[in-house]
């Protein structure tokens, strides 16, 4: 169904949307248009491939809308990165994770001849809220009404509202939840400062990366008990491309590896992997985060949509080790950008 086909992202410059845009264009798609308000992203992270075409702006900005070309697909990778950036300024949250869903939702609507909405959800909103054992999340489990950000809300509401669409208008909208996701094109301080140290730190693992080549102390929070479902992004754009090709419209799937990994085995390995002989340096827990451990059941994705995680975490660590090597002074120029504000933040 993508090749020769005309596809939208939306969230395209991001660190998933570039990793995405790079395979749809390897896939053969005739037309991609590419949507970006540069928030939490570079656009250097782009492809230049002529057949993709770059709009820069907000997707909640009806000129924008108004741009978009009828599409076979859409996928819809928006987002204001991350959980505390969400909690930092709820509003901007709003703005750029929860009314993105909803004005796609309703432009699209009427959109003859789309095919699928692919939605990016995440593993995080659904769950359990534990430190003790957790099982694996699975798509039916239930959402719980006390949610620890603002990032989190948008993205179930987000799903509520895809479901919506799908039952009042059939809007093809398929849910795609992903777990921990980690690789190559994931930029530290991409973008704009956002209220937070996670402006420029993101995830667990590309923080890990950069200290670690850096010969850093890697932060290991609350004795790096908690787990989560480490899923290459390699991987879950083949995840993504399979819920584009065969997912139900009005379902779920989890984009997850299913292998529980704790924050101190994460730390270790790539302490060995990069040669980093500094020891790690415990933290406090993070006084938000109360589903400690975490990691998603694949089953479902397997069973219906035939999609498989293959990459042993230790394979897709080395790889990112090996990308950030190699672009470690672009990597360092837009984390130094939000120096000042990040020495205020830390201090
Ligand atoms: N990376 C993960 O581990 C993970 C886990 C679960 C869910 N997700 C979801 O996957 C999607 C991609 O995440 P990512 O890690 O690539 O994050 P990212 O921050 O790199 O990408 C999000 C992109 O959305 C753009 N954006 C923000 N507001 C926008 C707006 N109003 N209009 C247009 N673009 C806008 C940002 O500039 C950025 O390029 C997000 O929806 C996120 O919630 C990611």
């Amino acid at each position: 169904m993508l090749q020769g086909a005309t596809v939208v992202v939306v969230g395209a410059a991001g660190f998933v949307g570039a990793n995405l845009c790079h395979r749809l264009l390897a896939l053969g798609v005739r037309r991609l248009v590419a949507v970006d308000n540069l928030l939490s992203a570079e656009a250097d992270n782009l492809s230049d491939d002529p057949r993709l075409s770059f709009l820069h702006g907000s997707i909640t900005e009806d000129r924008l809308l108004a741009r978009l070309p009828p599409a076979d697909c859409v996928f819809h990778l928006a987002t204001y990165h991350g959980n505390q950036s969400s909690m930092a300024d709820p509003l901007a949250d709003h703005d750029n994770n929860l009314l993105p869903t909803l004005k796609l939702c309703e432009h699209l609507k009427v959109a003859p001849g789309l095919h699928k909405l692919v939605y990016a959800s995440a593993g995080c909103t659904v769950a359990e809220k534990t430190f003790a054992a957790a099982d694996a999340t699975r798509e039916d489990d239930p959402v719980s009404l006390y949610l620890d950000s603002p990032y989190q809300i948008s993205k179930i509401v987000g799903e509520f509202y895809g479901n919506y669409y799908f039952m009042r208008h059939k809007l093809p909208f398929v849910k795609a939840r992903f777990q921990n996701v980690y690789g190559p094109r994931e930029v530290l301080g991409a973008g704009r400062w956002r209220g937070t140290p996670a402006s420029v730190w993101r995830n667990v693992t590309p923080t890990f990366i950069w200290k670690a080549l850096a010969g850093e102390a890697l932060p290991v929070e609350n004795g790096g008990i908690a787990t989560r479902d480490f899923i290459y992004v390699d991987d879950l754009v083949d995840g993504l491309v399979a819920c584009a090709e065969r997912g139900e419209p009005g379902e779920v799937y989890n984009l997850a590896s299913g292998v529980e990994t704790t924050i101190l085995q994460l730390a270790e390995t790539v302490n060995r992997l990069t040669g980093n002989k500094t020891p790690i340096r415990l933290a406090p827990a993070r006084n938000w985060d109360r589903s400690g451990k975490r990691y998603g059941d694949p089953a479902k994705a397997a069973e219906r949509l035939g999609f498989r995680a293959g990459t042993p975490l230790e394979d897709g660590l080395a790889r990112t080790i090996e990308w950030t090597r190699a672009n470690a002074a672009w990597i360092g120029h837009c984390i130094a950008r939000h120096r000042r504000f990040l020495a205020e933040a830390e201090r």
